[in-house]
C-alpha cells in the first residue's frame, strides 16, 4: 500500500499496489500544514475523486479527517457515506482503538468497509505531545494491543499499525485475524504502507523508518535549474519546439 493524493500519482502506482491510501497526510505532505488536523471532509473528497480517476485495480481507502467521526457513530456514518458516494472509493480509514470500536462496529454493520489505524495516531499529535513511537513502556504496549484487538472485534477489514516497536507489531499481528499494515512498525506486519513522497525522496528529513527508493527531489531541482538557465540563454524553446507555418523557409 502507498499513499496517493491525485490522479497522476495514482495512475503511476496503481499496477504495483494492492491498495492506495488517500491519506490525510496530504495536509502536511502536499498542502504545507504542520499537522493533519485542519484537513476537511471536502479536501478528502476532492483528492479521493482524483485518485479514483487515476486508479484501475487497486482498492482505494480514503482517510476520515479529524472531527468527522469522533463525535458520534451516526455523524461518522454520514461523513463516511459522503466520502464513499462522492469518491467511489471502496473503504474509509479512521484512527483510534478501543474508544473508536463502537463507531467502527456501527459503520461496518451498515455496509461500510473500515480500515483501522492504531499505535501512533497522527490526529492525536497534540495529546501525545508529538509523533511518539508507541510500546516503549508497559502501559503503552498494553494499550496498543487492546486497541488492535478492539478494532479487529469491531469489524475492521484491516488495520494500519503505525510507529510501534517491532516486538509489539509482532504480538499485534499474531493476536488479530485481519491483516496488519505497518508503517514504522517493522516487517512483522502483514503488509506495509509508506507516504509516497517520502519513499520517492521528495520530502526533507523523513522519519527513520522510511527508505528512499529514489531521490526525486534532486532530479526535480536540477531539471528546474536547467530549464531556467536555458530560458535565460534563449536556447529553449528551440526551433524543434516551435510551430512553423507550411510556407516558412
Ligand atoms: O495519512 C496517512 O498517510 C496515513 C498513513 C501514514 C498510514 O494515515
Amino acid at each position: 500500500m502507498l499513499t496517493a493524493y491525485d490522479a497522476l500519482m495514482a495512475s503511476l502506482l496503481d499496477e504495483h499496489c494492492d491498495m492506495l491510501l488517500v491519506g490525510d497526510s496530504l495536509g502536511m505532505v502536499r498542502l504545507g500544514m504542520t499537522n493533519t488536523l485542519p484537513v476537511s471532509v471536502e479536501m478528502m473528497s476532492i483528492h479521493g475523486q482524483a485518485v479514483m480517476r487515476g486508479s484501475k485495480k487497486a482498492l482505494v481507502v480514503v482517510d476520515m479527517p479529524f472531527g468527522s467521526y469522533q463525535e458520534s457513530p451516526p455523524i461518522a456514518f454520514r461523513h463516511a457515506a459522503r466520502l464513499l458516494q462522492e469518491t467511489g472509493a471502496q473503504a474509509v480509514k479512521l484512527e483510534g482503538g478501543e474508544e473508536m470500536a463502537e463507531t467502527i462496529s456501527y459503520l461496518t454493520k451498515r455496509g461500510i468497509a473500515v480500515m483501522g489505524h492504531i499505535g501512533l495516531t497522527p490526529q492525536h499529535v497534540q495529546q501525545m505531545g508529538g509523533f511518539k513511537v508507541q510500546g516503549k513502556n508497559e502501559a503503552s504496549w498494553n494499550k496498543a494491543l487492546r486497541d488492535a484487538v478492539a478494532v479487529n472485534k469491531a469489524g475492521a477489514f484491516a488495520m494500519v499499525v503505525e510507529g510501534v516497536v517491532e516486538l509489539l507489531a509482532k504480538e499485534i499481528t499474531e493476536a488479530v485475524t485481519i491483516p496488519t499494515i505497518g508503517i514504522g512498525a517493522s516487517a512483522a506486519c502483514d503488509g506495509q504502507v509508506l507516504v509516497t513522497e517520502d519513499m520517492l525522496g521528495l520530502t526533507d528529513n523523513p522519519p527513520k523508518f522510511v527508505q528512499q527508493f529514489v531521490q526525486l527531489k534532486g532530479l526535480i531541482s536540477q531539471a528546474a535549474e536547467d530549464y531556467a538557465a536555458q530560458v535565460k540563454a534563449a536556447s529553449f524553446p528551440s526551433s524543434e519546439q516551435c510551430y512553423h507555418s507550411k510556407n516558412a523557409s
